[in-house]
């Protein structure tokens, strides 16, 4: 629906590339079975190796430092300490002072015993940054010999285990990273004796770690945080150790690779950047990540630079941001901000993916207004872990600057997330306003769809992954007027859909916690439960998104959310935001006849714990909550179709979260079911307006409009909830959108625009005005004629004629008017109560008329959001027997390397007759040519009856079927 992304169609070439690409770079994949995948892929990484040694002069086998730069890097490294990079210096600086200044808190303790007795991530997150500034300060001796007792009691551990968490690696992954990263950065300032010890220590850790990831579950599931970690961990190890010529390194690289590679192929398809754990979980992820790709790049010669994840990445800081730069969005398992970094992550983006400046200059916006200390200042154990990346990947030559348009809210979509964001990325002030909407599919779009629609052979469904930090949160919003956090996620915590802002229902047959409520799929555990029956299925979804000045419309739908045994026909949630301070949120619920329910209870959060939520009732006539920040009247209020607004209860509840409690208090309000149709308006606003009077005006079968008074306008709001049905919406919009504002001044119609409403009430007021005075003045001529004619009678008959005839004329006169008057009012009779009803129309038709005008024709709008654009273009070109069909990737098929480097993922594309005519593309060309005339002879791999399972050869169309050969360029197969 978003006018920008919409691409004017040309029907008649156009390749249509279905929702997975084939990743040239790893199409082995591709041609394996599950059972071979492994050689295939350890295959693969000794290519690359042997590459690396023909075009590299490998260091000598001893050579350290050399994980992320050689010793010829080290000097311009010290140079730039106190040049370009003495800001971060000055950190990692400050970071050791602080060290050295406790170092009882700070060195590991002596007895291993208590090493384990606690999570232990500290100590092997300090040790990079503490060792990049030994090599960065080689005359501090006492830092260094700091250095060297924390790296000496760490190698006389037994192991790096926690004892609370005996089948968790990441605590040993976290210590083994830091471990080797830093005996690789004061390798040379090591004496032999400890070089040995330390080097052992190194390998049997990495050694254990890898043998582990063959049973763990983290060995097999994706995009998670635990498994980055604890494969970089492995691949860090096996650098190191793979410097002092020990043959089984090699394998503990490649298996490391094989993971990192099919952990970025399967990002190529998250083409916004996101993590479906949130900002802060995936702040960690991101951490391992961009460390892969860096040492893939530096190692293997890998180059994953241009994958669509780390090309929309930068989003995933930039638009979750609140305004004033501190505090994210959250989504799911998050604290307030971020784990790790961002900054490191966001100078990596600069420097090898973005390379324009934006990226250093949003790190330098969170460093600056980075809160020291409180909920939203960062935890002491994770706090300078990626010090020593960021240093060495800043590139002071990006000037900084800020993204194009920045000071202006936006609207930011996550199509992968599911999450909508408007106003991310300002700075605090007045009218810098923040919402956000999530409705999503478990896992984020691409792995939803991969789990289902079952592309990748090596993909295990829902065991090839771990959702379990995600939240029962479909059709969930925050809002933050001002930049003041109204209401928020609950973050951290416990999977409770009543955690989460949305909907919960009762009583239900399924419950399985909190009964007789039920909330959505997945709840009631530490973690979402997302290998229980049906969880898997759950999805919300964003189904459109548009935003105009400042406005914004979004709305989801979150049935798919909810068990099936409730039977709920639509959940449906849409946010208007009006202006700056005010956020209309309209539920839809629509039941089945036969559905159990008939109560349901809205939340909404906010874990400020210095602004509580107070009972707040609105103009004696709806109930509401208030919280009061310094006097400034942050308020909310609900109402039903019917105009009832119960009573709240204002609530609180403390959980686990991390390795603390958290606090939230929250609003539960109940609302009972009367028919299967159950509309509930709540309005949220900030102190600088005055709205009175909101109502419902009309509650119809396919929509609804609700009425606001903001600052003395009236504003009616109209939404579609029949989104389903085009007509439904054309009908009661008057467009075939989602959604209206109208005022008396203007109508935005989201994803068209705003239009200013024609003035012309005043010219049908004077004609009005001038009908009525006519009219008066003939009555009156008449009553003075009759009356004449009565008193003339008696005195002066000879006049009688005359007058007959002056009677006449004016009744002629009035007549004429009357006609002339009428047909410019709708009724025969123009009179006052018709007066607006006649403006308006005519309004209207001017409206329709310059509508006509401006939009001569639907606009085709193709999306290449992976999983739109070939869903609603497949059915164009499937099964048709003038196009051949063929989905990318397939198992079966090859598609040629070629000049023309298509990505379905994320380009729409096109070819012209013109560039057949130029002779362009002549290989894929030739190929499809060879696809269609001879397509035994691309099938003749595959195994037509094998054991169940049968794979169609992908659907395309019999040979000879296409009516012309691509050498006329017009038909191509799609
Ligand atoms: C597919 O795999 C087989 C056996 O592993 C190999 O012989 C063949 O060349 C491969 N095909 C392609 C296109 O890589
Ligand atoms: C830098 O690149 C990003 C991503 O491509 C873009 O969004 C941003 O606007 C660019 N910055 C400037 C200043 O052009
Ligand atoms: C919300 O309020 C309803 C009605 O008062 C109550 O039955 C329910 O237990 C509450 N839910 C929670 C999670 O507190």
């Amino acid at each position: 629906m978003p006018g920008n992304m919409a691409v004017n169609w040309v029907v008649y070439c156009v390749f249509l590339l279905p929702l997975f690409a084939v990743g040239t770079a790893f199409s082995g994949v591709f041609n394996s079975t599950d059972r071979d995948i492994f050689t295939d892929d350890l295959l693969q990484v000794k290519l690359a190796q042997g590459r690396a040694g023909e075009q590299w002069k490998l260091p000598p086998a001893d050579s350290h430092p050399n994980l992320y730069f050689n010793q010829v890097d080290v000097l311009h490294l010290r140079q730039r300490s106190s040049t370009t990079h003495s800001h971060i210096f000055k950190v990692i600086r400050a970071a050791v002072l602080t060290m050295l200044s406790n170092v009882p808190f700070y060195i590991p303790p002596v007895k291993h015993q208590e090493f384990t007795s606690k999570w232990n991530e500290i100590y092997g997150n300090n040790l990079p940054p503490l060792a990049l500034y030994c090599l960065l300060c080689p005359e501090d001796s006492a830092a260094l010999q700091f250095l060297i007792k924390f790296m000496d009691r760490m190698a006389e551990y037994p192991d790096w285990k926690v004892t609370s968490a005996p089948n968790d690696e990441v605590p040993t992954a976290h210590s083994l990273t830091g471990f080797a990263t830093a005996y690789d950065f004061i390798y040379s300032q090591l004496d032999e004796r400890r070089r040995d010890f330390y080097l052992k220590k190194i390998r049997s850790e990495t050694e254990e770690l890898y043998e582990l990831s063959k049973y763990r579950g983290w060995g097999k599931q994706y995009l998670q945080n635990h498994q980055t970690t604890n494969i970089l961990a492995i691949m860090t190890g096996a650098i190191v150790v793979g410097s002092h010529d020990d043959p089984e390194s090699m394998i503990w690289k490649q298996v490391a690779v094989n993971y990192m590679e099919k952990t970025m192929f399967l990002l190529n398809h998250v083409v916004d950047g996101s993590l479906d754990e949130g900002v802060a979980y995936g702040s960690y992820t991101a951490k391992s990540i961009t460390q892969y790709v860096f040492l893939a790049q530096r190692h293997f010669h890998i180059d994953n630079t241009q994958n669509n994840w780390l090309l929309g990445h930068f989003w995933f800081y930039y638009a979750t941001l609140l305004p004033g730069f501190q505090r994210t969005v959250g989504i799911a398992d998050s604290n307030y901000n971020w784990f790790y970094g961002p900054e490191s992550q966001l100078v990596f983006l600069d420097t090898f993916v973005m390379r324009n400046g934006t990226g250093n200059w949003l790190a330098q916006q969170i460093r600056k207004h980075r809160p020291k200390d409180g909920p939203m200042g960062q935890s002491s154990a994770q706090r300078w872990a990626t010090l020593h990346t960021e240093y060495i990947w800043f590139n002071s030559h990006l000037t900084l600057q800020p993204p194009q348009d920045y000071g202006k809210a936006r609207m930011h979509i996550f199509s992968n997330w599911g999450v909508v964001t408007y106003g991310a990325g300002l700075p605090i002030g007045q009218g810098n306003t923040f919402v956000s909407f999530k409705s999503s599919r478990l896992g984020g779009r691409a792995v939803y769809d991969i789990v289902h629609d079952k592309p990748y052979s090596w993909v295990d469904g829902w065991n090839s992954f771990n959702p379990g930090h995600e939240h029962p949160d479909q059709n969930s919003f925050t809002f933050a007027p001002n930049g003041q956090v109204f209401v928020s996620e609950a973050l951290y915590g416990p999977k409770y859909s009543y955690l989460n802002n949305v909907l919960v229902f009762s009583p239900s047959p399924t419950s399985q916690c909190n009964s007789p409520w039920e909330g959505q799929l997945g709840e009631c555990a530490k973690w979402l439960r997302w290998t229980d029956e049906g969880v898997g299925d759950a999805r919300g979804e964003v189904i459109v998104a548009s935003s105009h000045g400042d406005t914004l419309f979004v709305s989801g739908e979150a049935v798919s959310a909810y068990s099936s045994a409730m039977r709920l026909k639509s959940v449906f949630r849409a946010l208007v935001l009006l202006d700056s301070q005010t956020l209309l949120v309209l539920d839809h619920v629509e039941k089945w006849s036969d559905s159990p329910v008939t109560t349901f209870s809205a939340f909404f959060h906010n874990l400020d714990i210095d602004f509580k939520y107070v009972p707040f009732r609105f103009m004696d006539k709806y109930n509401g909550a208030m919280m009061d920040v310094w006097d400034a009247h942050y308020k909310m209020f609900w109402f039903d179709a019917q105009g009832h607004s119960p009573d709240t209860r204002i609530q609180e509840a403390e959980q686990a979260a991390e390795f603390k409690k958290r606090w939230t208090q929250y609003v539960n309000v109940t609302f009972s079911m009367s028919g299967t149709v159950s509309r509930v308006a709540y309005v949220l606003h900030g102190p600088y307006v005055k709205v009175s009077n909101c109502k419902f005006v009309d509650n119809g079968k396919n929509g609804v409009r609700v009425s606001l008074t903001i600052n003395n306008t009236e504003k009616v709001v109209s939404i579609a909830t029949n989104y389903k049905d085009i007509g439904a919406r054309l009908s009661y919009l008057g467009f075939g959108g989602h959604g209206k504002i109208e005022d008396g001044d203007q109508i935005t119609r989201f994803g068209l625009g705003t239009q200013l409403v024609p003035k012309l009430i005043s010219s049908d007021n004077q004609l009005f005005d001038f009908g009525f005075a006519v009219n008066v003045v003939a009555g009156v001529v008449i009553c003075v004629a009759i009356g004449f004619l009565t008193m003339q009678r008696r005195f002066y008959v000879c006049f009688s004629r005359l007058m007959r005839y002056a009677l006449l004329t004016v009744l002629i006169l009035w007549i004429a008017e009357l006609v002339f008057v009428s047909s410019s009012c709708d009724q025969l009779l123009c009179g006052v109560k018709w007066k607006s009803a006649g403006a308006k129309s005519e309004v209207n038709k001017q409206i329709r008329l310059s509508e006509q005008q401006r939009f001569p024709l639907p606009t085709v709008v193709i999306t290449t959001l992976p999983g739109s654009g070939s869903e609603i273009l497949k059915h164009l070109f499937y099964n048709n027997s003038d196009f051949v069909y063929i989905r990318v990737p397939t198992e079966h098929v090859d598609i040629p390397e070629t000049e023309f480097e298509f990505d379905s993922l994320v380009d729409a594309c096109e070819w012209s007759r013109s560039d057949a005519a130029h002779g362009r593309f002549k290989i894929i060309q030739g190929w499809l040519h060879s696809l269609v005339h001879n397509t035994k002879l691309h099938l003749q791999n595959i195994q037509l009856v094998e054991g169940g399972r049968v794979k169609q050869p992908q659907r395309a169309a019999p040979p000879g079927t296409e009516r012309r050969g691509p050498g006329g360029g017009s038909r191509r197969p799609s």
